[in-house]
C-alpha cells in the first residue's frame, strides 16, 4: 500500500462521485495562481465535511483557517437558504484570494471572512455574543487547536459537530516525544477534547492525495 495507490483511489472516488465541478476548480486554480499553497483538504474530504454538514442539519457554521476558500465553499453547499458560515483567517493574501472565490462562486453574502489571528477573532465572536454554531472546522495552525477547541467550545451548543483536520501528521500523533510543535499541539487538542466531559469524539486516519492524515470528529453532547 503506496501513495501511488492512494493517489488512484482517490482520483476513481472523484471520477465516480463527479467531485471536481468547475466552481470548485476554479477555486484552486485562482488559488495556485496567487501563490498559495496547496493544503486545502481533498476534494472527497470537502464532500466529506458538507456531508456532515448537512446531515446535522447545519445552519450556522464555523470554520478557522480558510486559505482560499475551498473547504468553506464545500462547507457552504450544506447551508439552507439565510444559513451563515464565518470563516476566520490572519494572512492577508489568502484571505484577498478566498474573497475573490466567493465572489465569483456568488457566495459573498452567505459567508463572513473575519481577518486577523483566529484566537482573537474567536474572542470577539464570544465577547459580541455571537450565535452558537452548528458545526464547527479547525483547520488553522496546529500550535493553536487546543486554544480553539477552548474557545469553540463557547461558541457552541448542545449537538455542535466540531471537526479538526491533520490530527494523524503521517502517524506522528502516536509519538510520545515528538519535538514538533504542531504535533504536540495536535497531542494536546487530543487530550484536552478526550478529557471533556461535555463531548464525545474519536480520530480517524485518511489516506489519499494530500498524504496520511486524518481528522478528529468531537460531539457536543
Ligand atoms: N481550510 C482550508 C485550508 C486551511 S490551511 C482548506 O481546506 O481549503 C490553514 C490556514 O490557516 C492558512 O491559510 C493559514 O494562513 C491560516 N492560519 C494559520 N495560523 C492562523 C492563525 N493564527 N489565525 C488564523 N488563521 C491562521
Ligand atoms: C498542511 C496541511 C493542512 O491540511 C493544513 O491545514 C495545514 C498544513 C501541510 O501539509 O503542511
Ligand atoms: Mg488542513
Amino acid at each position: 500500500m503506496n501513495d501511488e495507490r492512494w493517489q488512484e483511489v482517490d482520483d476513481y472516488v472523484e471520477r465516480t462521485f463527479a467531485l471536481r465541478d468547475e466552481e470548485l476548480e476554479g477555486v484552486l486554480e485562482a488559488s495556485a495562481r496567487a501563490g498559495l499553497p496547496a493544503i486545502n483538504v481533498a476534494a472527497n474530504q470537502g464532500r466529506f465535511l458538507e456531508l456532515l454538514a448537512r446531515g446535522i442539519g447545519a445552519r450556522r457554521i464555523l470554520e478557522i483557517g480558510t486559505l482560499g476558500g475551498y473547504s468553506t465553499l464545500w462547507l457552504a453547499r450544506a447551508l439552507p437558504e439565510g444559513g451563515e458560515l464565518v470563516t476566520l483567517e490572519f494572512d492577508p493574501t489568502h484571505a484577498a484570494v478566498a474573497r475573490a472565490n466567493f465572489a465569483a462562486a456568488g457566495r459573498s453574502s452567505m459567508v463572513r471572512l473575519i481577518e486577523g489571528a483566529a484566537g482573537d477573532s474567536l474572542a470577539h465572536l464570544i465577547d459580541a455574543h455571537e450565535a452558537p454554531f452548528d458545526f464547527i472546522f479547525i483547520d488553522a495552525d496546529k500550535e493553536g487547536y487546543g486554544e480553539y477547541f477552548t474557545l469553540s467550545m463557547q461558541l457552541a451548543h448542545s449537538g455542535t459537530m466540531i471537526v479538526a483536520d491533520n490530527v494523524v501528521r503521517a502517524g506522528a500523533v502516536a509519538d510520545a516525544s515528538s519535538e514538533d510543535p504542531r504535533v504536540q499541539g495536535v497531542q494536546r487538542f487530543l487530550e484536552a477534547v478526550a478529557r471533556d466531559e461535555r463531548v464525545s469524539a474519536t480520530a480517524v486516519q485518511t489516506v489519499g492525495t494530500k498524504g496520511y492524515d486524518g481528522l478528529a470528529l468531537v460531539l457536543v453532547r
